[in-house]
């Protein structure tokens, strides 16, 4: 996207009709130009009416780095925060940048090839989710992982908590669920050694809202915040209070690993004591009860030959 469109759809945001006459004033171009900058722009819900202009689908509430830190007070110190207007994927982004320190934090406005678990693509449009990546160090090696990204579900179970988010639950290994469908995901991404220091990059997309173009691009059942939130936070609050409990979560997993989450993992866990049905990455699949996580983060499986614990595989429902 050119940094013309970027500007023409900030005047846009509020979500009302604006004219091609009006926008073009405002920029110092053509009504021709406005239409040119605006035609088909890949991941906006744009609506544009003769006689009446071009309007958004829904207002865009964007990025706003002062805000986010405002929310965060005493804890903006342990964040840098960078916004970018558009890339391919923040954790693709951050993994180039390895190097920066801990606590930096990628938020882009439109990711255009957001990547998922086990190579899915993660679907979002201009505003309608909130899209970053964290970047954290250990002091460990990448073997005393295991469990991170279950503490990192807990972390943002208790952000949505704080926004009275209902129905919401944890899916193993770190699916956020609401009602409807898939809210969020996580997407974790390790350097390092299996002994020796370890940087992650934490990766997490949620959905706020599911306007028709995302919501028929994802070939699974979705939710967004705003059906399970009564007053749904804008995104720059609510990346705020992830980065915030995000810190206090990886500060305690740093020195005492997932297990003193684990329990409260359990709490949250959408399927607990449920049948499930857990695919393999060989095609096989196993059924049992789910009956919880190790303390390591894997998952305790009640099946016909007993108690099994998996550390791969994909959960679904019982057959
Ligand atoms: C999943 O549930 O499969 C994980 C989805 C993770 C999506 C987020 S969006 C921000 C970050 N950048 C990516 O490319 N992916 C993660």
């Amino acid at each position: 996207m050119t940094p013309r469109t970027w500007q023409l759809l900030r005047q846009l945001a509020d979500g009302e009709f604006h004219s091609g006459e009006a926008l073009g004033r405002q920029l110092g171009i053509s009504r021709a130009s406005v239409h040119n900058a605006l035609a088909g722009v890949a991941g906006v819900q744009l609506q544009r009416i003769r006689g009446r202009g071009y309007r958004l689908a829904e207002p865009w509430h964007f990025l706003d780095g002062d805000e986010i830190g405002r929310c965060l007070g005493a804890d903006a110190a342990r964040f840098q925060i960078e916004i970018l207007q558009q890339a391919a994927s923040s954790n693709t982004e951050l993994m180039r940048r390895a190097g920066a320190p801990c606590g930096t934090v990628l938020a882009v406005e439109l990711q255009t090839g957001g990547r998922g678990r086990i190579g899915r693509v993660w679907h979002s449009g201009l505003g309608n989710a909130l899209t970053f990546s964290l970047l954290w160090r250990f002091d460990c090696g990448l073997n005393a992982l295991s469990g991170l990204s279950l503490a990192v579900g807990v972390a943002i179970f208790r952000a949505l908590e704080k926004f009275n988010a209902a129905g919401v639950g944890l899916k193993w290994p770190n699916d956020i669920l609401a009602p409807g469908g898939k809210l969020g995901g996580v997407l974790i991404e390790a350097q390092g050694d299996m002994y020796g220091p370890s940087t992650v990059v934490i990766g997490i997309g949620i959905n706020c809202s599911l306007p028709l173009m995302i919501a028929r691009a994802i070939d699974q059942p979705a939710a967004a915040l705003n059906q399970v939130c009564a007053a749904p936070p804008t995104r720059n609050p609510l990346l705020a209070a992830l980065l915030q409990e995000l810190a206090r979560v990886l500060d305690e997993f740093a020195i005492a690993g997932f297990a003193p989450f684990c329990r409260e993992w359990e709490r949250y866990h959408a399927q607990q004591d449920m049948p499930i049905q857990l695919k393999m990455p060989d095609g096989s699949c196993v059924q049992g009860i789910a009956r919880g996580v190790t303390d390591a983060g894997e998952l305790r499986l009640e099946t016909a030959q007993g108690i099994r614990q998996f550390n791969s595989g994909e959960v679904g429902v019982a057959s």
